[in-house]
Order: C-alpha cells, then structure tokens, then sequence
C-alpha cells in the first residue's frame, strides 16, 4: 500500500532502524534466557524510540522488547503514537520474528501496512503487520 505522506523507507532508513534495535538488544535483562532482544519503533513523526527485553524471576513477567518499546515510546511521546516501520533484532544470530502477543500490541499502534523487519530463518524477512497478523482484533473493534 502506498501512502504519498509516508512513502516507502529506503534501504538506508531500514538498515539504520535495524541497527537501532541491534544497539538496544545490547541492554537486554535476560538472565533466564540469554536471549538479547532489541525493538527500534520508527513513528510517523519520525521519532525513533527503542527498547529490549526485560525479564523476571517469575518467568511469565517477562517484557518482550516489542512491548517495552511501545510502553517507552507512549510513555515519552503521549497516546497517539504511530506506527510507520517496526524492526527487531536479536544478539544470538538467531531468527526471531515478533511473537503473537507482540503482534497484537503492536497492532494496537499500527496498521495492516506498518513495515516490519526481522531476522527469519533465512535472512532479513521484511513484511507487514497485515501479513504477521491477518484478522486481528483491533481497537475499532470495540465500537
Ligand atoms: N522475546 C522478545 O523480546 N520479543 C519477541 O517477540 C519474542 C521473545 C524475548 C522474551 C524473552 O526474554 C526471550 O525473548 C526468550 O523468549
């Protein structure tokens, strides 16, 4: 879909925001894991606002980096943040898309077309929210 107020991020844009979420993967808590995860949110006012998981003793607390970077980014920026491009990165060489949960709070900021950027199993995988999470349930939905 393109959008002539937000056309497509170049090759330079996407490669900054993946290094974006590489730097933050860097301040990952994961003791439990030792899976370093970083997240970098690219805005629609063009503010970029990373962050990285954060996990706990009691494994279910555990903060993905997906969603600690949209708790920073509405924290510092305010409710109305959107989402133009989300990357994620992790330190281990590893594939990691966005899990499930992930996908639906990103959702919540998103749209079907955000880009968003991952290391697959084979190289860089770069596709949208509409294609991680077709048919979501989406705040409209409440209305
Ligand atoms: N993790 C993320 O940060 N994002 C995801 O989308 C998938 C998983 C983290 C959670 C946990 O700290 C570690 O990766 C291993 O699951």
């Amino acid at each position: 879909m393109s959008d002539p107020a937000q056309p497509e991020l170049t090759a330079a844009e996407r490669q900054q925001l993946r290094e974006a979420a590489t730097v933050a993967a860097a301040h990952s808590y994961s003791p439990y894991s030792h899976f370093r995860v970083g997240a970098a949110l690219l805005l629609e006012t063009g503010e970029t606002v990373t962050g990285c998981n954060v996990e706990n003793c009691s494994y279910r607390l555990t903060s993905c980096a997906e969603q600690a970077a949209i708790a920073r980014a509405v924290s510092q920026l305010g409710p109305a943040i959107r989402l133009r491009a989300v990357a994620v990165a992790n330190l281990e060489s590893k594939p990691s898309a966005p899990c499930g949960a992930c996908r639906q709070t990103l959702t919540e900021f998103g749209d079907d077309a955000t880009l968003v950027l991952y290391p697959g199993e084979h190289g860089p995988v770069e596709t949208t929210l509409g294609e991680l999470l077709p048919h979501a349930f989406r705040p409209n939905s409440l209305h």
